[in-house]
Formats: structure tokens, sequence, C-alpha cells
């Protein structure tokens, strides 16, 4: 099978996998520095909490669009990838996943949440060590090169409209999702994404009506 020379589905998963990245960072660092000074106890509270679910339902939809769709998709066309492997390492990525919800869930409740907080980022640390080696592994096997070889453009084409619809469907809320993912990208890379969003999404929704639930994650979104 022929292909383009650059998949969009190589884009598209270099692109959400910048996003967990930058996110799984700010939650580390912001949870530190909420640790160490106690802003935990401040108005960032609220941003941060809003900010650490979407992160997880991102995250979570994510490997789900992988184990439903793209891996089942490629397993008889790259038959030397490891994938039941690479399921099992989104499995405990997810273990860790939970222990985040589970220490936010403490956190947004008590109002001295220092032990919880210390908890989340400890499960945050934990699973990056696990992210970051999958996420090097995974993109070199959807290389976009190997893809070009796997699928043809009308297939590729196909497969992110599949990916980018189920992740959208098992994510939520759209009002802190949305501006959560807009908004951990550099600038050229959020016109470009938010351009294949629906304008009633982008012209009215964000700014309008949205804005005064997102806006609260403000200090840890990319400006
Ligand atoms: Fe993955
Ligand atoms: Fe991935």
């Amino acid at each position: 099978m022929s292909g383009a020379d650059t998949s969009s589905l190589t884009n598209a998963q270099v692109r959400i996998h910048s996003v967990i990245n930058r996110s799984l960072e700010v939650i580390k660092d912001s949870g530190r520095v909420f640790a160490d000074e106690g802003a935990y106890r401040g108005p960032l509270r609220p941003g941060f909490i809003a900010y650490v679910r979407s992160f997880a339902s991102v995250l979570y939809a994510h490997l789900l669009s992988e184990d439903r769709i793209v891996f089942p998709y490629f397993r008889d066309r790259l038959p030397e990838t490891p994938f039941d492997l690479m399921r099992a390492q989104h499995e405990k990525i997810v273990s860790w996943l939970y222990v985040v919800q589970e220490e936010l869930d403490e956190m947004e409740y008590d109002p001295h949440p220092s032990e919880s907080l210390a908890l989340l980022i400890d499960a945050a640390f934990n699973l990056g060590q696990l992210w970051y080696p999958h996420i090097v592994h995974e993109e070199k096997v959807f290389n976009a090169r190997a893809l070009a070889n796997a699928v043809t453009p009308e297939e590729d084409r196909l497969l992110i409209k599949l990916m980018t619809d189920h992740c959208l469907a098992n994510s939520g809320p759209d009002y802190l999702v949305v501006p959560f993912i807009l908004y951990s990208l550099p600038p050229e890379e959020r016109i470009s994404m938010a351009q294949k969003l629906p304008p009633e999404i982008t012209r009215l929704l964000l700014p309008g009506p949205w804005k005064q639930k997102w806006e609260v994650m403000a200090p840890f979104l990319s400006a």
C-alpha cells in the first residue's frame, strides 16, 4: 500500500502526546509549588482541580481510542509491533491515573489537603515514568514512513476522524477539555487545530458561555 509522505495520524498522535507531556509537567511543578507554599488553600485551587480533571479525562480517552481503534486496525498491518505489551502499558498508566483522580477527589473536599496533594504529585511522577518511554516507542511504531506503507491516505483520514470522534465522545466536559487541549498547544498548532473544530465551538462557545467555566484554568494553560 502506498500513502502520503506525512501521515495525519502521526501528526495527530504526536500533538496529543505533546498536550499530555506539557500538562503532566505543569501538574508536577504546580503541585510542588502548591505543596511548598500552601497555595492549595488559595484562589488557584479550583483551577488546579479543573486542570487535573481535564488532564485525566483527555489522557484516559486517548489511551482508550488507541486500545479500541488504532491498535486493532494495525494489528495485522504492522505485525511486528508488540500491541499486547503496549496495551499492558496503558493499563499500568491508567492504574496511576486512578490514583491521581482519587487523590484529586480527596483534595477537592479536604480543607487541608497537603497529604492528598503529595500523593497526587507522587502518582503523576510515577505515571510519567511509564508514559514517556511508552510514547517514545509508540511514535517510532506509528512514524510517518511506517504509516505511509500501511494505510492509504483515505484510510489515514478515516482513522484520524474515528480517533478524534472517539476521543471527544469519551472525554469531557467539552467546556473544559476543548480549551485544555487547545491551550496546551503552542500558538501555531493551536490555530491549526482550532480550524478543524466546528466554528460554533471556536467562535461562539469557547469565548462565550464556556469561558466562565474554563478560564479558572488559565494560570495553568499556555498563553
Ligand atoms: Fe499509547
Ligand atoms: Fe498515544
